[in-house]
């Protein structure tokens, strides 16, 4: 068979072009020309296809007339992953699965479909990255139900749409986008074209059988050009797995799901026997908090779920200008926000400091009440003074920071104190609330807060050398 014709295009201006070069002819832009597959010469079959010059009108569907099925969503049996899915998958959909390498796609894959199969549903696993006999050895690390899946080691992406044609497995794993290639493109797999045309291809085949797709995906540091990034649009739900390689601790979160809600965050375990679900991970963060100078407890919310977690803060003096601000967890602006708002309303000087400010665990905290936890960490750090109680219970707190030193309200105050009172951490420092709630010292200012936990701190807690600044 000739190897269809393809075509670049601009991504720009929509300029055509047969051949790939640096700047666009039509509008001269550089570096938009993306190879796409030529149109074959066949009219489409579909009604309002782009086909010939008269089309005959549609007719729209009143949406209460539309034949939909009743919802039933496939169970992967890891209950962290069902909850972030909002309750399973759904059959016909696609999945991206974004995580950098060796975070643990490749398991929470197979962990899944074991399961899915155990439970009788069909399933196939398509490996372009590892060999089907690798991909035993990590099924068997697994357990037993993870040897029964049937295994596809195929890199073009033809093949892969036959098979899923002829064996219509209820959920399929494609591990990763990037190692599939279409022979209609002559570009080098992984390449925006080839991501766009394999996804493409998959999405079709899987609206056809009914097949609920998984799709795993390598995301670099900046996001990758070539990578999931541009997938996002097409697909129906977008998963990141993240974590610190060197951490056990992963979290999985949903970035899109047209399913259902993207807040909720599942957190997992490495072991040896695949990726464990850690069903109370505040009672793990809480345990391991150190309650020493510079720690705070804070009580996140993760989507619908409180979550406490160990805010950690350094301030050490040093000879670098400008000094170092170091965030890991938490975003670097708010923290730069964070250490301005403590100089410039409350008094706390770490000018001619490095700060260091990190979430214990890995974990990664994107909400604004996580200002507060930042603020008395490095309030505490700063002073020597550790702000646990006579007991020796650390500090909990909550509360987003604003540029005139208060205190701002953030979502769900109740079900934050009750999730630290659960822990016995009590009284929560956090902003006022409407109704009054017991176990919180409601405070409007950062000054006022910084002052109340320091002097809580000096009732019970240890005391350091406080940081001295340098002459
Ligand atoms: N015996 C073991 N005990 C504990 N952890 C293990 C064991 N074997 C592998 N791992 C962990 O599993 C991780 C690899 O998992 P996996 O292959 O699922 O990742 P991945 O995201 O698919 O990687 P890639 O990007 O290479 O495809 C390793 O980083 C390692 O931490
Ligand atoms: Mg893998």
């Amino acid at each position: 068979m000739a190897r269809a014709r393809t075509k670049h295009v601009c991504s720009e201006c929509g300029h055509e072009a047969l051949a790939w070069s640096g700047q666009c002819a039509g509008c001269g832009a550089w570096n938009t020309l993306l190879e796409t597959a030529a149109e074959s010469g066949r009219p489409r079959a579909t009604a309002g296809g782009r086909g010939s010059g008269a089309r005959r009108a549609a007719r729209p569907t009143r949406l209460r007339d539309v034949e939909a099925p009743a919802e039933r969503r496939l169970l992967t049996g890891i209950g962290e992953v069902d909850r972030v899915l909002g309750g399973g998958l759904v059959p016909g959909s696609v999945v991206l699965l974004g995580g950098a390498p060796g975070i643990g796609k490749s398991t929470i894959t197979a962990m899944a479909l074991g399961n899915l199969s155990g439970s009788g549903r069909r399933t196939l696993y398509v490996t372009g990255e590892e060999s089907a006999a690798q991909v035993r050895m990590r099924a068997e690390r697994l357990g037993e139900g993870a040897l029964d899946v049937p295994v596809l080691a195929e890199t073009d992406i033809g093949a892969v749409v036959a098979t899923v044609e002829s064996e219509a497995p209820e959920v399929c794993v494609v591990d990763s986008v990037q190692t599939m290639h279409s022979a209609e493109l002559t570009s080098a797999p992984g390449s925006v074209a080839q991501v766009r045309q394999v996804t493409g291809a998959l999405m079709e085949v899987g609206k056809r059988t009914g097949t609920a797709l998984i799709i795993v995906g390598h995301v670099t540091k900046e996001g990758s050009v070539a990578g999931p990034r541009v997938l996002e649009h097409l697909v129906d739900c977008v998963l990141v797995f993240e974590g610190e390689r060197e951490r056990s601790y992963r979290t999985l979160r949903a970035l899109k799901n047209r399913f259902g809600a993207t807040s909720e965050v599942g957190v997992f375990e490495m072991r040896s026997g695949g990726l464990v679900e850690v069903e109370d991970p505040s009672a793990r963060f809480v345990a391991e908090a150190t309650g020493a100078p510079g720690s705070v407890v804070l009580v996140a919310m993760e989507g619908t779920r409180p979550l406490l977690v160990e805010v950690q803060a350094l301030v050490a003096p040093t000879e670098v200008v400008p000094p170092r601000r170091v965030a890991n967890g938490i975003d670097r602006n708010r923290l730069a926000m964070v250490i301005a708002v403590l100089s410039r309303h409350a008094g706390v000087q770490v000018g001619s400091a490095d700060v260091f400010v990190n979430v214990a665990g890995g974990v990664r905290v994107d909400e604004p009440g996580a200002d507060l936890a930042v603020a008395l960490a490095i309030a505490s750090a700063r002073a020597g003074q550790a702000l646990s109680d006579p007991e020796g219970r650390p500090l909990a707190c909550f509360g987003e920071v604003g540029l005139t030193g208060e205190l701002r309200q953030v979502g769900h105050p109740e079900r934050r104190v009750a999730e630290a009172r659960k822990f016995g951490l009590e009284p929560v420092i956090g902003p006022r609330t409407s109704e009054r709630l017991g176990g919180l010292s409601a405070v409007d200012t950062l000054r006022a807060a910084t002052r109340g936990a320091l002097a809580r701190g000096r009732r019970g807690g240890a005391a350091a050398e406080p940081f001295a600044e340098a002459a």
